[in-house]
């Protein structure tokens, strides 16, 4: 069987995800042609590496995606560039005739979904989302509990994530802290938690009401706590007294993010070290949500970004029973390098189920190993194999799943700034007479 030629836009920390299993254990079913990115440095970089780790010939990179598209003629582009930006290379390669991989969140508004959507309808390709969360395995079994009927028809659900001053802080630090760049964490980080209650009560959001703020990081936040010195300097690179900042990053101490961000400032003006306490950011670091689906299932979510641990907690309640989920991280910083675990699966996950009028049981959870409590592998293995294992819990997601997630925090966005509940509806028309996930693609 021929391979399939897959092209990567985007060469920054997030793509050794794609690039590399295709080039280390899917080399029979896949191949990789091109590699682009605006900076040298990176797209440089990664080509180098490649080479080095698995001894191919060097990929060939480019400046200009158009020329990659036309030169290569990849049936799938991976898309991981900055969450404001995937929408333009989505519809770039589709209509190009290629199918697209897109990294989470699909895009980061309504307008530019709807870009996407017109796309794949003239060309009548084909859009994947990659949701890893639904590939891990505490994850995966609500799903399973829900979906045997364990607790009945699911009414409600409660949901808090916590990201910690590390992980959470370094968002504060990226081209994420730029509401025009991400979209904010409602769409950047919540599409993830999103997707997960989408797929979990297979259902699809109607209305949205939202609050948030940014409460902790940025320079007014940190002066009236009395951390004035903790906004003296513009990057971390220019902190005079690392030891005495708990927030410090030292982008060259670490060999991949020196080779990625420090290295490639001079052909992309990009710092990856701002301070968390600057003036200027632009997104919350405190939301909370009401959320009211299709089927009247009603959810309540909540983010805070600046928690000294980090994790989630969900309760879903339906009307015969009970599930309390509860998922501690490890600390961790995305680097992009491969041997950093990022959600460790020696922090102990805990399911509990209780149906009505019986005790409650603690459900057991497979312990999986690899990158984002073991989601990223088996994603992997479900794009780049040929055939890939049956996905029998529906966890691939198109681009209107993708939508579907994203909608909510679009929602959100308008509704911080109105103060009132937003209609999905009135955004985008995602097939109105669906009531369920499964039935979207
Ligand atoms: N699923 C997950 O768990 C997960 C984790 C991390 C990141 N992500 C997603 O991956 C994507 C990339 O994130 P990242 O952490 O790698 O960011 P990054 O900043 O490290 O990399 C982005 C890359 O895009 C390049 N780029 C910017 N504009 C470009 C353009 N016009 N043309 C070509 N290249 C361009 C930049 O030069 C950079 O190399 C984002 O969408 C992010 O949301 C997902």
């Amino acid at each position: 069987m021929k391979k399939t030629r897959y092209a990567a836009v985007g060469t920054g920390g997030r793509i050794v995800m794609f690039i590399d299993p295709i080039v280390k254990t899917y080399g029979a079913d896949a191949e990789l042609v091109g590699l682009c990115d605006t900076s040298e440095t990176r797209r440089t970089y990664h080509q180098q590496r490649l080479s080095r780790e698995y001894g191919i010939p060097p990929v060939k990179t480019y400046a200009d995606f158009d020329q990659m598209m036309d030169e290569q003629r990849p049936d799938c582009v991976i898309v991981c560039v900055p969450d404001y930006l995937h929408h333009e290379f989505i519809v770039r390669a589709l209509d190009r005739g290629a199918d697209v991989i897109s990294e989470k969140p699909l895009t980061t508004d309504a307008d530019k979904y709807r870009q996407i959507a017109e796309a794949v309808q003239r060309t009548g390709r084909h859009v994947r989302t990659t949701f890893n969360m639904r590939w891990t395995a505490g994850i995966g079994k609500v799903r399973e509990l829900i979906a045997a009927g364990e607790i009945g028809e699911v009414k409600h659900v409660d949901f808090e994530y916590f990201l910690n001053t590390s992980h959470g802080a370094d968002y504060f630090r990226r081209w994420h802290s730029q509401k025009k760049f991400s979209g904010g964490l409602l769409i950047h980080k919540s599409t993830h938690h999103f997707d997960v209650i989408n797929w979990w009560i297979n259902g699809i959001p109607r209305q949205v009401f939202a609050m948030g703020d940014l409460v902790f990081y940025g320079k007014k936040n940190a002066e009236k706590r009395g951390d004035h010195k903790l906004t003296t300097y513009r990057r971390y690179q220019e902190n005079p007294d690392p030891a005495a900042d708990p927030f410090h990053l030292d982008i060259a101490e670490n060999e991949t993010m020196r080779a990625l961000y420090l290295d490639a400032e001079k052909d992309s003006g990009y710092l990856r070290d701002e301070n968390v306490f600057r003036e200027g950011i632009t997104i919350e670091d405190s939301m909370s949500l009401l959320i009211k689906y299709r089927d009247g299932t009603m959810v309540t979510y909540s983010l805070n970004a600046y928690s000294p641990s980090e994790g989630f907690r969900a309760s879903i309640s339906g009307d015969r029973g009970r599930i309390e989920y509860y998922e501690p991280h490890a600390t961790h910083i995305i680097t992009g390098d491969e041997k950093v675990e990022l959600l460790s699966t020696k922090h102990q996950s805990s399911l509990i189920l209780q149906k009505h009028f019986q005790e409650p049981q603690n459900v057991e959870i497979e312990v999986l190993t690899g990158g984002h409590g073991g989601g990223d592998p088996r994603l992997q293995e479900q794009i780049f194999s040929h055939p890939p294992p049956a996905d029998t819990m529906g966890r691939n997601a198109g681009h209107e799943q993708g939508a579907a997630s994203l909608l909510i925090g679009a929602a959100a966005n308008i509704s911080m700034t109105t103060n009132q509940p937003v209609q999905i509806s009135d955004l985008v028309e995602l097939r109105p007479d669906a009531i369920h996930l499964n039935e979207l693609t």
